[in-house]
């Protein structure tokens, strides 16, 4: 996969969808990265390795782990443009530079290249098993999804439904989402952000943990246009209160609903929602608009 240290590329390339290798778990032990995810094995079937190993060069990207040992807990919210630290692929650093190789080190990532063509862009953080994913971009074919996951399961359950859908508005990244769009993604590029059932690290101090807070959410609204939405659903009352304020409390986003939103047609039930319901817990979504704060210009100075 192509990046680019400018702005996206001004002539849609393409679809070239390639990236390196296969999916490999993420490392989480060695990092000083505080992680929003369990470290978890998981069985991968037949049909798994399978999709695995045909579609993963077609629709798979990684991010490259070695993005991740600088060490950051994700309070970088004002990444703005420039070009990311020297991370390097392990590719370049043994000099194959091996084609699709994702590296911060070459710039950002060209999405008009990823998907082969200019479109709103969606990124769904924490995609699971691929079956929102899946539906929601199925309904959708004017926008392109990117969805990011570290577990390779559920990675290779996308890629055969990917397949199966016949989707080409489907590309699946491999890693820490924080990662990917701290260092892999452009600000002022993405046309919404899904944050599905994140995991809700209950224990006060797993709070950390927790993918929905003030820092990534300034990082995630970022990355959005202006208009862009961040739409976060869970079934875990405390968790969503405090989404629902961090959110609030971020000075470029606007609730779109008083309070929560009402369920969204769109979002597709998961797994994780019918769990909740079924535990009797409410299904709370929250929208949030970015907008911009006018910039006083010379004429609104007062006389
Ligand atoms: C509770 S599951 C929900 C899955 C899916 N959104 C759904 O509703 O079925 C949360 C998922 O987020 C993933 N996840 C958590 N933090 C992540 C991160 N920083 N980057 C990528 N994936 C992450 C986990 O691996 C897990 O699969």
């Amino acid at each position: 996969m192509t990046l680019t240290s400018q702005n996206q590329s001004a002539v849609p390339a393409p679809a070239r969808p390639a990236t390196a290798g296969a999916p490999r778990p993420v490392p989480s032990g060695r990092l000083a990265q505080i992680r929003t995810f369990h470290p978890r094995r998981g069985r991968l079937s037949a049909r798994h390795l399978d999709a695995l190993d045909r579609l993963w060069p077609r629709y798979g990207l990684t991010v490259p782990p070695e993005l991740t040992s600088v060490g950051s807990t994700g309070s970088n919210p004002g990444n703005t443009g420039t070009a990311p630290g020297n991370a390097r692929t392990s590719a370049e650093d043994a000099g194959t530079g091996q084609a699709g190789s994702v590296s911060s080190g070459a710039g950002w990532l060209d999405l008009v290249e990823l998907f082969g063509r200019r479109a709103p862009v969606v990124l769904e953080i924490g995609s699971g098993m691929g079956d929102a994913t899946v539906a929601m971009a199925a309904a959708d074919p004017s926008r392109d999804y990117l969805a990011v996951e570290v577990h390779t399961p559920g990675i290779a359950n996308l890629l055969a439904l990917t397949e199966q859908h016949g989707l080409t508005n489907v590309r699946i990244a491999q890693g820490d989402a924080l990662d990917l769009v701290r260092h892999l993604l452009l600000p002022d590029r993405l046309d919404a952000v899904h944050v599905f059932f994140p995991d809700p690290w209950p224990k006060p101090r797993h709070h950390k943990r927790r993918l929905v807070q003030p820092a990534h959410v300034a990082l995630l609204r970022s990355r959005l246009v202006t208009g862009g939405i961040l739409h976060c659903a869970t079934d875990w009352p405390e968790y969503a209160e405090s989404m629902r304020d961090t959110l609030t409390a971020d000075p470029e986003l606007e609730n779109v609903f008083p309070g929560y939103a009402p369920r969204p047609a769109h979002r597709p039930v998961t797994k994780f929602e019918r769990r909740g319901t079924a535990a009797g817990r409410p299904i709370l979504d929250l929208v949030f608009r970015r907008y911009r704060k006018p910039v006083a210009g010379p004429d609104d100075r007062p006389a």
